[in-house]
């Protein structure tokens, strides 16, 4: 379905053209002064230079072509020159008519379906989730649905951290402890056990345990850079306990990440491309690209227009070890041979931006990737805590993300009770506590995805998981009150199916109208730019609308039927609309809250 707004140009472009005008003169663009209009045309202050005519001549030569418009109601001329626009009830009507009907709200498939692969989540094997690691879960999450959404080809990849010194430290610290094992006797040639010689608590408490000795004790270091190594070149027993590792930690990883509602197609990580550095290392060599610098092999990737400094890509240190950077290379590399993607969307904290810039040029550079691949980095701002500074445990720790979801569930468990006791009506335990859960998802989520991902935000338990204001549950508020009145309408016999939108009767149902007709220009928008904040932007936009309008209209008890009806099918619509949005944020709403 064409969209709204260039439906409205187009009626706008003819007018223009019968005065005799550019017909581009004619763009239309949402009103900034809601107060006195819908839409408004700033054309006639642009064609003034070209005609050499007050831009207030031009507008009213326009607007005299519009007198029989059946899109606008109302065309004002305001000096200098505007253009100041009311759409006919009936002209959004029929278009919220039309988007009930077409698939997808009236959103087009794109032109060319692009294959994309969204790099999200970065966990590392054997550490525990923390804060960090929420950001770019939430806004990747979003970013994978909306692009799939709007009809492509996506794939989202965790990309682990699972070939690092974090398994060389794990292993010493088993071997330290348990030193009969079987894995570090280098003479055993039989089968390993298929038990892991650890369960998940105990690995949860090893890493940070090991990792804190390495700081202290350098020969500890030492033994677990040796472990590192040996594990990456392929020492059997090295090898059988780094698989008991990332089997214990993965299953975890996984429940965590279910629990966000956060679900990747792939599992791959930093181990599973290895095998292609030394023929890539090979390929960058022969090409010419890589040299030798301080017995490092780097690529040079700046450029003439830099205007900060940017340093070579580092392929291998002078020890001749892999590094991040080459990992990420030959992950290019391994995903062009299997997928063949347009478009990879990576998305990290934004203190890596220099470092995927360098990643990105070397990867074009080197042809690695084709000319027209698109690389694009999210990279996300930092979460912080209320003082400013990043978020942090109360003793100044890493927050863990467990904890912190649990904070949150429990403030949302609070206001629920304390909610349904205001409102006296009752609610058991178990199901309150399932709400609070689903309520405080959308709580954190809608707090991050409102906020334009590159920027830092405060995170304020108390402001997100309140029920009022541009939030996460006064959104699914909203959607519940939706529903309540939906499922009040057939219990009075009403079919939901059958109703009929109808053109609007007061403002406050038109606004509704004309916020939901921006569906497919959000959506749009959305997944070009990779932009979860403006669906949050949309959603809310939505929800005030609706409130407004629910406020001033007796909607059940309304006696005229097919009145009731046309409101009810603008519900309908309102509530699909909304539950399809905050689907695409990663998070969904309870039937009562
Ligand atoms: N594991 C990394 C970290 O914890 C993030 C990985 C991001 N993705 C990537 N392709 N480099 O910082």
């Amino acid at each position: 379905m064409q969209k709204m707004i260039d439906l409205i140009s187009e009626e706008m472009r003819k007018a223009f053209t019968a005065a005799g005008y550019d017909g581009d003169l004619g763009k239309v663009t949402l009103s900034n002064r809601p107060d006195l209009c819908e839409y408004q045309c700033n054309g006639a202050m642009a064609g003034a230079k070209k005609y050499h005519k007050a831009p207030l001549m031009i507008a009213q030569d326009a607007a005299a072509q519009l007198a029989e418009s059946e899109v606008f109601a109302q065309v004002s001329v305001a000096p200098p020159g505007f253009l100041n626009l009311k759409v006919r009830e009936s002209f959004a009507g029929d278009y919220l008519r039309q988007m009930r009907k077409a698939d997808r709200f009236g959103l087009d498939a794109p032109e060319r379906v692009k294959k994309i692969i969204v790099d999200y989540g970065g966990a590392n094997v054997a550490k525990p989730l923390h804060v960090g690691h929420l950001r770019p879960a939430i806004i990747g999450e979003s970013v994978k649905r909306i692009c799939r959404y709007a009809g492509h080809d996506v794939i989202g990849d965790i990309h682990m951290g699972d070939w690092g010194l974090q398994m060389g430290l794990v292993i010493t610290e088993l071997k330290k402890r348990q030193p009969d094992l079987v894995y570090f006797d280098e003479n055993y040639t039989g089968e390993y056990p298929a038990e892991a010689p650890f369960t998940i608590a105990e690995l949860e408490e090893i890493y940070p345990t090991a990792s804190a000795r390495s700081k202290e004790d350098a020969a500890y270091k030492a033994e677990a850079m040796e472990a590192t190594h040996r594990l990456q070149s392929g020492e059997r027993g090295h090898r059988a306990l780094w698989r008991h590792i990332m089997r214990v930690s993965v299953e975890d990883l996984k429940k965590n990440y279910d629990s966000l509602d956060v679900h990747f197609d792939l599992w791959k990580g930093e181990s599973d491309v290895q095998d292609l550095i030394p023929g890539m290392v090979d390929m960058l060599k022969k090409g010419g690209y890589a040299y030798e610098s301080d017995g490092a092999l780097v690529v040079d990737v700046k450029e003439e227009t830099d205007t900060k400094e940017v340093p070579p890509c580092m392929i291998l240190k002078s020890d001749g070890a892999a590094l991040y950077n080459t990992t990420d290379l030959a992950t290019i590399m391994d995903r062009m041979a299997k997928y063949r993607p347009d478009k990879i969307i990576y998305v990290t904290d934004k203190r890596q931006d220099l470092y995927f810039e360098q990643i990105f040029r070397c990867a074009k550079k080197t042809g690695l990737v084709n000319e027209d691949t698109e690389l694009v980095h999210i990279g996300n701002g930092t979460m912080n805590g209320k003082d400013g500074r990043p978020f942090k445990t109360r003793e100044g720790g890493v927050m863990r993300l467990e904890h912190l979801i649990g904070e949150i569930n429990k403030e949302m468990l609070r206001k629920i009770l304390e909610n349904a006791e205001t409102k006296d009506y009752e609610i058991d335990e178990s199901q309150a506590q399932e709400t609070a859960r689903i309520v405080g998802l959308a709580a954190v989520k809608y707090g991050d995805l409102s906020n334009q991902a590159a920027k830092d935000y405060i995170f304020d338990i108390d402001r997100f998981t309140s029920f009022e204001g541009d939030t996460g549950p006064y959104i699914l508020y909203t959607i519940v009150r939706i529903k309540s009145i939906l499922h009040k309408y057939e219990e009075q016999g009403g079919n939901l199916t059958d109703a009929v939108i109808r053109d609007a009767a007061s403002d406050s149902e038109k606004s509704l109208a004309l916020e939901l007709s921006g569906f497919n220009a959000t959506m749009e928008a959305a997944c070009e730019e990779a932009a979860p904040h403006r669906i949050c932007a949309y959603i809310y936009d939505i929800a005030n609308a609706f409130n407004h309008f629910y406020h001033e209209t007796k909607i059940l008890t309304e006696e005229d039927e097919t009145r009731k009806a046309g409101w009810i099918a603008l519900l309908k619509l309102t509530e699909d609309i909304l539950e399809v949005c905050i689907d695409l944020l990663g998070f969904s709403a309870p039937e009562k809250m």
